[in-house]
C-alpha cells in the first residue's frame, strides 16, 4: 500500500510516486463541476505573510471542494496580541480545524507546526525554505507545455537563495532528470547551490545559462529578506534581467514561468511578462486544481 501523505511540508518528504499521483489528481480536477470531496470539512488558512495568489487559490480550492475555508492573517487575530505559533496552532485546531494551510516567515515553521498539532499541516511558503504547492503547480504547467520531464533544461533566474520557491522546484524537477541550472549573480546564486539536489549546476552568466533552455523561470527579487545583501538595481537589471532579447537566445518553444508577484521592469520586462512565451497566468490558474488535489489528498478524500 502506498504511504498515506497526511501533511504536505516539503518536497523532499514526497516519494516520486507522491508526486506524480498529486499531478495526476490535478489534472482529473473538473473545475467547471468540482467534486465535492471536503463537503462539511473546515479549512483554516493562517497566514503570517504576505499572499495573494498562494491565498485565494487554496481559498478557493477548498470552497470548489465544498469545504469551508477561514483565514486568520497575523494583523488582526490574537497573533498580534502575542500569542505564539504553537498555541495558536492547538486553538485553531479546538475550534474544528481540519487541516491548516500556513504561510510564515521562519523556515521550518509548517513543520514545527505538524509536530505540535494533531491536523494536517499544508505548507503555503515558510521562510527562505520550500513551498511544494508551488513546484507543484509549476511542474503541471510544465508538463502541459512539455511532453516530458526527462532531458528538460529549466534556467532559474534571480534570487535563488532567498527562494522557497527555486528549492522546492529543483527538488522536484530533479526527480524526474530535469537540468536545473540557478543563474544570478554570486550573492543570489552561491556556488553551494550546486549541491541542492542531482542535476543542478550554477551560472553566473545569463547569455550562457539561457542557451537550450525548455524553460526558463524567472524569480522575485525579494527586497524583504536582502538584510546584508548589497543589491545595485542597475547592475541586477543590465545582467539579469529577462528581455525579448534574452528570451531569443532559449529554445524557440522555450516557456517563461514566473511564481509571482511580478515586479515589472526588474527581473523582467512588461514585453516578456506578457509576451506568447509567457505561461505566468496559466501558472496561477494551475494553482486552483493543484491546491484542490493537495487538500483532497492531506483530508484524505482523493479518489
Ligand atoms: C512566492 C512566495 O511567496 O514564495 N510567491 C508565490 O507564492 N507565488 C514568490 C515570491 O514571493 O517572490
Amino acid at each position: 500500500m502506498k504511504p498515506q501523505l497526511r501533511s504536505l511540508l516539503g518536497i523532499r518528504q514526497l516519494t516520486t510516486g507522491q508526486i506524480e499521483d498529486l499531478l495526476a489528481l490535478a489534472r482529473r480536477m473538473d473545475l467547471k463541476r468540482p467534486p465535492q470531496l471536503l463537503r462539511g470539512k473546515r479549512l483554516v488558512l493562517l497566514f503570517y505573510e504576505a499572499s495573494t495568489r498562494t491565498r485565494a487559490s487554496f481559498e478557493f480550492a477548498a470552497t470548489a471542494l465544498g469545504a469551508i475555508a477561514t483565514l486568520i492573517t497575523a494583523t488582526s487575530s490574537s497573533i498580534e496580541k502575542g500569542e505564539s505559533l504553537i498555541d495558536t496552532g492547538w486553538t485553531v485546531a479546538s475550534v474544528g480545524a481540519d487541516a491548516i494551510v500556513m504561510r510564515h516567515p521562519n523556515s521550518g515553521a509548517a513543520s514545527l507546526l505538524a509536530r505540535y498539532v494533531d491536523v494536517p499541516i499544508v505548507n503555503a511558503g515558510d521562510g527562505m525554505h520550500q513551498h511544494p504547492s508551488q513546484a507543484l503547480l509549476d511542474a503541471l504547467t510544465i508538463t502541459d507545455h512539455k511532453k516530458k520531464l526527462k532531458g528538460l533544461r529549466v534556467v532559474v533566474v534571480g534570487d535563488v537563495y532567498h527562494s522557497r520557491v527555486a528549492r522546492s522546484n529543483a527538488e522536484l524537477l530533479s526527480r524526474f532528470g530535469v537540468d536545473i541550472v540557478f543563474c544570478g549573480p554570486p550573492d543570489f546564486v552561491p556556488e553551494v547551490a550546486a549541491t541542492l539536489a542531482p542535476g543542478v549546476t550554477v551560472c553566473h552568466d545569463l547569455n550562457v545559462a539561457l542557451q537550450r533552455a525548455d524553460v526558463v523561470m524567472a524569480l522575485r527579487v525579494q527586497k524583504e529578506r536582502l538584510v546584508n545583501k548589497h543589491l545595485s538595481v542597475e547592475d541586477y537589471i543590465a545582467n539579469y534581467q529577462i528581455t525579448p532579447l534574452r528570451m531569443r537566445l532559449a529554445r524557440p518553444d522555450a516557456i517563461l514561468l514566473h511564481p509571482g508577484p511580478v515586479i515589472r521592469g526588474m527581473e523582467l520586462t512588461s514585453e516578456v511578462a506578457d509576451g506568447p512565451q509567457s505561461c505566468i497566468r496559466e501558472q496561477v490558474r494551475n494553482g486552483v486544481r493543484t491546491r484542490m488535489a493537495i487538500l483532497a489528498t492531506v483530508l484524505g478524500a482523493a479518489k
